[in-house]
């Protein structure tokens, strides 16, 4: 069976590149998800990669509690995209999010941004996070990285019996939006950090530096995950020093099955579904339901509870804490 509601692919008309957007359930009701702008060896890798992203959005839907559904868009671009095939694409994506008449509503993803969600909005109204100026509800990543935070709290109360993060050493895998931010409060609250990405010029000068390869093999007892996806696996897990692993990354496990091998390990893993939700509690407490930004930072903040509740049934029940996540789509 295929297990999504739908999937459109299509030739963007204004860009020509790959559109593709994918609704992977509405169950709870109308999916949401963000839309990402990257290169792909081809549009199917892309295809591939927004069909697993909408679906772990209706998880992370769920467990956040929020009456909606999981949905992706991705935009596969060429490397060297200029700015008005950009706007195109953008424009197209607003085309295709609107033709679905309210069933799939977007907002910011990997390689997009409030801006970027000002272009999409010229085309549909179903879009989160335009800038604030516009009457959205702005950049989501201060909020996915609070949430993170609030999360790597509550690990550490399960794992080190202290949510005290000047106390613990951490390794930040990506520096992006919500990366380095996470590496901020972080490094604020006094913990010890090493950080890495994949491009040396986000190399902050006051914090300590570590190869991306290397990253993986920090010698900490937490590690961050902040950038793509896929970076736990059969191969990459025998080589983690890390204790325990809680990051804003989505889809961080190349297969379920990985949360069984890092069990093992002894490396308690907390799901992404629950760790980076804060972007889209915010971003729907403020523009669906009016809620002030303190409250919404307060419902953010709850992913700390949500999270010490699942790995403490994870406990209890000797499993890994993926496998003590209880929701129906
Ligand atoms: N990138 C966000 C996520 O993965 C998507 C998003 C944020 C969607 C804010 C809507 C509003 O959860």
């Amino acid at each position: 069976m295929f297990p999504h509601q739908r999937a459109i692919v299509r030739r963007g008309p204004e860009s020509g590149l790959p559109i593709i957007v994918a609704i992977h359930s509405t169950a709870r009701g109308p999916a949401i998800g963000g839309c990402r702008m990257a290169t792909y060896p081809g549009w199917q890798d892309g295809l591939a990669d927004a069909l697993r992203l909408s679906a772990a959005m209706t998880t992370k839907c769920a467990l956040a509690g929020l009456p909606h559904g999981g949905g992706k868009t991705v935009i596969v671009t060429p490397p060297d995209i200029s700015e008005a095939t950009r706007t195109a694409a953008l424009h197209d994506a607003g085309t295709t999010i609107e033709e679905l008449g309210g069933a799939y509503a977007t907002g910011p993803d990997v390689g997009t941004g409030p801006d970027d969600m000002l272009i999409i909005g010229e085309r549909t109204d179903h879009v989160f996070c335009r800038p604030v100026a516009a009457g959205g509800s702005g950049d989501s990543s201060p909020a996915t990285a609070a949430g993170t935070i609030a999360a790597l709290r509550a690990l550490c109360d399960v794992r080190f019996g202290s949510p005290d993060l000047s106390r613990r050493s951490f390794a930040v895998l990506g520096l992006g939006r919500v990366g380095a931010r996470v590496a901020r409060l972080l490094s604020d609250a006094g913990a010890r950090l090493v950080v890495s990405d994949i491009d040396e010029a986000k190399r902050p000068d006051e914090m300590e530096w570590i190869d991306p390869d290397k990253c993986l093999e920090a010698d900490v007892d937490v590690l961050v995950p902040a950038a793509m996806g896929g970076l736990l696996t059969a191969q990459t897990v025998p080589r983690l020093r890390c204790r325990a692993i809680a990051g804003p990354a989505n889809n961080q496990l190349d297969r379920d099955g990985t949360a069984e091998l890092l069990h093992d390990r002894g490396v308690l893993w907390a799901p992404d579904a629950v760790v980076s939700a804060g972007g889209i509690i915010n971003a729907t407490a403020v523009e669906l339901r009016n809620e002030t930004p303190a409250r919404a930072a307060a419902l953010v903040e709850r992913i700390g509870d949500t999270l010490t509740t699942l790995l403490r049934k994870a406990e209890r029940e000797g499993v890994p804490p993926a496998r003590a996540i209880a929701i129906t789509n």
